[in-house]
């Protein structure tokens, strides 16, 4: 089976150790064993009792009852039963991926987002059509053109709310839109739902609440600030959940004890964890603002209180020779948009530590005068 190079992750992987000043990534600034043991009143002693005490077996294979429960507390129709464990939401989309695809099937991508949710398909002999974000339309998805591509024999819809790299959100009644789509053709829509918009006030619908054969994907990695426990969940009806449990046995056995043990940590301490990264977004969206305004070389459709944003070089075409002379000489990363196949625009992380932010704007600045 072929599959394309994965164009952010390879970036990342070779470039994100040589940053002092990175702004390309898509977390909430990650948190600390000792910053997450301070949500509790007693700073983790219960937390580290009982892990000295935690036999280092496999656990739960599917993750522990306490995991699964806090989970389907997420949502609004959900049982514990309809929840899988896996290895992050990249472990989850492709589960359900490998599980659904079939060679000559068609899938329908929002494009641009993570390149997983349309690669994987292609990689099994799918047809892909692309239902295409426009920067004119502030990157929000147009249904008239998802009507355009949908198809008879369309399988699946695969979507990312909110959206990496552009930092839009689907709002609920576009959501509902999507899905009476997909209902007419009996297409099953995967969303995956790393990026929760944190404005006040704001929310949006999981596809889980809202479709029979809705498939939500997510994660500890982005809104909740540990992606280095590797845990994420898929979310889907009974039926879609068991078909997943028989793929699940062949790509993995469980997350692992530890993992599954500080995940349901986070999620019991979620409310403090969302406090403190809607309270970041909140101040580090001002920082990113006010330096847009006075920076007449970039442009931005401004994300929605999500925690990437995508940012549009007035002057240069080449993203990816610009973001290594600005790595070069500035020590700043960003993700050029040539990896999402968007030339002319990066991906800003600006959910980094606010002085990691400060300073990396400021090289930024000095390096689009310099090239
Ligand atoms: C949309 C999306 N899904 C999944 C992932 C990976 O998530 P995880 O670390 O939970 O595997 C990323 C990481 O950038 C992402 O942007």
């Amino acid at each position: 089976m072929e599959i394309a190079n994965f164009g952010v992750e390879e970036w990342l992987n070779v470039y994100e150790t040589q940053a002092t000043l990175d702004i390309a990534q898509s977390t909430i600034a990650s948190m600390t064993m000792s910053e997450l043991m301070a949500l509790s009143p007693d700073n983790g002693t219960q937390f580290y009792q009982d892990l000295a005490q935690q036999k280092m077996n496999y656990g739960a294979i599917e993750g522990s009852e306490a995991f699964k429960q806090a989970v389907s507390e997420l949502y609004q129709t959900v049982n514990s039963n309809q929840v899988l464990q896996t290895n992050g939401a990249t472990g989850a989309n492709l589960l359900a991926l490998y599980a659904l695809v079939k060679p000559g099937d068609h899938v329908i991508s929002m494009f641009p987002t993570y390149q997983q949710l349309y690669e994987i398909p292609i990689s099994i002999g799918a047809t892909v059509s692309y239902w295409q974000l426009d920067e004119a339309n502030n990157w929000v998805p147009d249904i008239a053109e998802l009507k355009k591509l949908i198809r008879p024999e369309t399988k699946l819809i695969c979507l990312n709310n909110a959206n990496n790299p552009t930092g839009t959100v689907i709002s609920t009644e576009l959501m509902q839109a999507i899905v009476e789509v997909a209902r007419t053709v009996g297409a099953y829509v995967l969303v995956d739902e790393v990026y929760l918009p944190l404005g006040e006030g704001q929310q949006t619908t999981s596809i889980a609440d809202l479709y029979e054969l809705g498939i939500a994907t997510n994660s500890l990695s982005k809104t909740y600030s540990v992606p280095g426990i590797r845990v994420g969940w898929l979310v889907a009806n009974e039926t879609l959940t068991d078909l997943f449990r028989k793929y699940r046995d062949y790509t993995m056995i469980c997350a692992g004890v530890f993992s599954d043990q500080l995940a349901v940590y986070v999620l019991q301490h979620r409310k403090q964890v969302l406090a403190r990264n809607r309270a970041l977004v909140q101040r580090n969206l001002k920082i990113f603002k006010a330096w847009v305004a006075q920076e007449p070389l970039v442009d931005v459709v401004y994300p929605e209180s999500v925690s990437t944003s995508f940012i549009h070089f007035k002057e240069i075409e080449d993203d990816e020779a610009f973001c290594k002379y600005l790595l070069k000489e500035y020590g700043v990363l960003l993700v050029p948009g040539k990896r999402f196949e968007i030339p002319g625009h990066a991906r800003l992380g600006y959910c980094a530590p606010e002085a990691t932010l400060k300073k990396g704007l400021a090289e930024l600045s000095k390096a689009l005068r310099t090239y």
